[in-house]
């Protein structure tokens, strides 16, 4: 296992239609595995392929139980190919974003969703989530057609977060830091 390099805003590689997954092999297996070691070493509890720099419609998501803990295997969702089926409701959420380091907004989204996907034994699953787990599935799965929390934000407040992390990018750059 592996962790990966983790993309962060601004980046096309951030912004591209991801293609889906045809052949669910080996490689696969270890790249959701090595998702699963990335997301828990930035402690995050979602992360989408594009996330890491591939453009492929795959997403790991491990919400924590009442005891906080992640990396139960009971807990951990794999999600290939998957599509948002149905919605009910709206909800305020407080969002964050592996890529979007140390930031914070509230957004609307629906209080309750449908996904279809397949799972990592190229089984079709369905999961009808609500609460915390809704959320993450429908801000995982935007991120497989380039769309970023922050895209729910006003256009003013986009412009003023593009211009702090372009910033801070090239600072990072400048001092050899990787970033
Ligand atoms: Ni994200």
């Amino acid at each position: 296992m592996a962790i990966l390099k983790v993309v962060h805003f601004p980046d096309d590689r951030l912004r591209c239609k991801c293609r889906p997954v045809e052949v669910i092999d080996d490689k696969i297996k270890t790249l959701a595995a090595d998702m699963f070691e990335t997301m828990y070493h930035d402690e995050g509890i979602g992360l989408a392929a594009p996330q890491v720099g591939l453009k492929i419609r795959m997403v790991v998501i491990d919400i924590p139980g009442d005891d906080g803990e992640q990396g139960k295997p009971e807990n951990q969702v794999v999600l290939i190919n998957p599509e948002i089926t149905a919605r009910e409701g709206e909800v305020l959420s407080t969002e964050g974003c592996l890529s979007v380091p140390e930031y914070n907004a509230e957004i609307t989204r629906s209080e309750k969703v449908q996904v279809k996907a397949l799972n990592l034994n190229g089984e079709e699953v369905t999961y009808d989530a609500g609460g915390l787990f809704a959320i993450c599935l429908q801000h995982e799965i935007e991120h497989l057609d380039g769309t970023l929390f922050i895209d729910h934000l006003s256009a003013l407040k986009r412009g003023m977060l593009l211009k702090k992390y372009t910033k801070l990018k090239k600072e990072a750059k400048r001092s050899g830091v990787e970033y």
